[in-house]
Order: structure tokens, then C-alpha cells, then sequence
């Protein structure tokens, strides 16, 4: 099915986005290391240059792309695509209380920005503050809210409390789970999906299994 079908029916037919979830884990299953203060404000690297490559033509391609609270401030990434050609998908942040600080990659104002919070509406140039409930269906009302604005594919990027979010909220149509050549021993787990993938790959050191959500 081409791409446009593939995210417009389910969109019009679900009145929400295409979830794909996206993560990647170690050998031994974490997907961050503990880590001290000064090894923050930078993404912890399991996956290699091609799976890299592979995570920036997925965003090329899709609407929106999305992180939680933690992964905003520990990473501190960009969400731009910059290591192939293609349009930057609009970001989405979970920033329910406002903690998160103005000099943030994602505060940078080079691409549309979209901050879910439980504080305030305000629009600024390319960063839209979003005032919704964060009760029992918080995921829906963001969902709802993007479809709104026809934005039809969303990749949620984790941490792995907002991927554990959408699991058990059962609003995920891909999952993407990237495991890399390489252990932590401790640190934050990486969610678990049930049922098997549908597709598998060797991508240099790494590896990727795709699965599909048939609920
Ligand atoms: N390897 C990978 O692919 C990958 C990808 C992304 C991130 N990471 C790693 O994941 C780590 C962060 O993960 P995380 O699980 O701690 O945090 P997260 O999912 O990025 O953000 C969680 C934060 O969101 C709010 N929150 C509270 N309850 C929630 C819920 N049920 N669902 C969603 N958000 C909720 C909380 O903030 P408030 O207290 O403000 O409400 C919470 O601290 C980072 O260290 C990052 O390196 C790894």
C-alpha cells in the first residue's frame, strides 16, 4: 500500500495519528545507563551510524515525532533530520509542569514545536505551549488533539515511561525496536511488546524487528 494510503485510511477511519513507537535497547535490555550528572545533556549511543541513518529517514518521512519529560531533559535531542535528506517532522514534548528549561535543543525555534502541558495555551513564533487534562486518557487527548491539526503519522520516541503509555493505552499501530551490540548491566528497561515480529534485519552490528500491533 503507498505511504499516504497506509497513514490516511487508518487516520480518517481511527480519527488519529499512525503510532509507530521507536526505541533502542541494549543486548541485555536497558535503554539508558545509570548515569551521573555530568554524563547528561547528550543521548546515551547503543545503536551504530547505519541504524542512525535508518531513525532519520523515518523521520523524514513522518508527521510528528514525540518525547517525554525525562528524554527532553537527559538527551537533550534535537528530533531534526540531519543525516539525510527530507523535512523535519513537527516535535511534540510532554511537559506537564512546565519544568523543562528555555535553552533546550527543542526550544531552538528552527522547527514547529508542539509543548503538551497542564499550565498553560501560548503561541510564540514556531513553539505552541498545549493546555490539556493529564487524567486516565491523557494519551488519547493528544492523539485527538494531532489529529486535529491533520497531522496523520506520529513516532513516539520514547523514554520509556511515555512508551509504556502508549502499550498499555493499546494506541500503537508499529513498533520499531532497534537492539544494538552492546551492554549496560543496569539502568532503565526497555518496554516489552507481546507477539512476534513481522520483520527482521541485520543492519551492520545491530538489529531490527518490527512488529505490528493487531488489536
Ligand atoms: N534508547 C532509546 O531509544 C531511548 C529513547 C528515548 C529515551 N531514552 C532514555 O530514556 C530515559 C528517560 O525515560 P523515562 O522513562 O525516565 O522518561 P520519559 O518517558 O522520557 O519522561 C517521563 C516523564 O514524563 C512524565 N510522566 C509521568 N508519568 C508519566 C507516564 N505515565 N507516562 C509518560 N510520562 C509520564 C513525568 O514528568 P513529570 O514529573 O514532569 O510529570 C516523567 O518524569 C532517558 O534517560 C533517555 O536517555 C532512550
Amino acid at each position: 500500500m503507498p505511504r499516504n494510503n497506509k497513514r490516511f485510511l487508518p487516520f480518517m477511519k481511527r480519527e488519529r495519528p499512525f503510532v509507530i513507537l521507536k526505541w533502542a535497547e541494549t543486548n541485555d535490555g536497558f535503554i539508558d545507563s545509570d548515569r551521573s550528572e555530568n554524563e547528561l545533556g547528550k543521548p546515551n549511543w547503543i545503536t551504530g551510524e547505519k541504524a542512525l541513518l535508518r531513525i532519520h529517514q523515518m523521520r523524514a518521512v513522518e508527521d510528528s515525532i514525540l518525547v517525554g519529560t525525562n528524554t527532553a531533559l537527559n538527551d537533550n535531542p534535537s528530533l531534526t533530520v540531519r543525516h539525510c535528506e527530507g523535512r523535519n517532522p513537527v516535535r511534540i514534548v510532554i511537559d506537564n509542569h512546565l519544568r523543562l528549561p528555555e535553552s533546550l535543543n527543542l526550544f531552538d525555534g528552527t522547527v514547529k514545536t508542539l509543548v503538551f502541558n497542564s499550565i498553560k495555551n501560548e503561541e510564540t513564533e514556531n513553539i505552541e505551549f498545549i493546555k490539556i487534562d493529564f487524567d486516565k486518557r491523557w494519551v488519547q487527548h493528544i492523539l485527538k488533539n494531532l489529529y486535529q491539526r491533520n497531522i496523520q503519522s506520529l513516532i513516539v520516541e520514547g523514554g520509556k515511561l511515555l512508551l509504556d503509555s502508549f502499550i498499555s493505552a493499546g494506541l500503537w499501530d508499529e513498533a520499531y525496536r532497534f537492539i544494538g551490540n552492546k551492554d549496560f548491566k543496569n539502568g532503565i528497561e526497555a518496554p516489552k511488546i507481546s507477539g512476534n515480529p513481522v520483520f527482521s534485519e541485520i543492519i551492520d552490528n545491530d538489529r531490527l524487528f518490527i512488529y505490528k500491533n493487531t488489536n
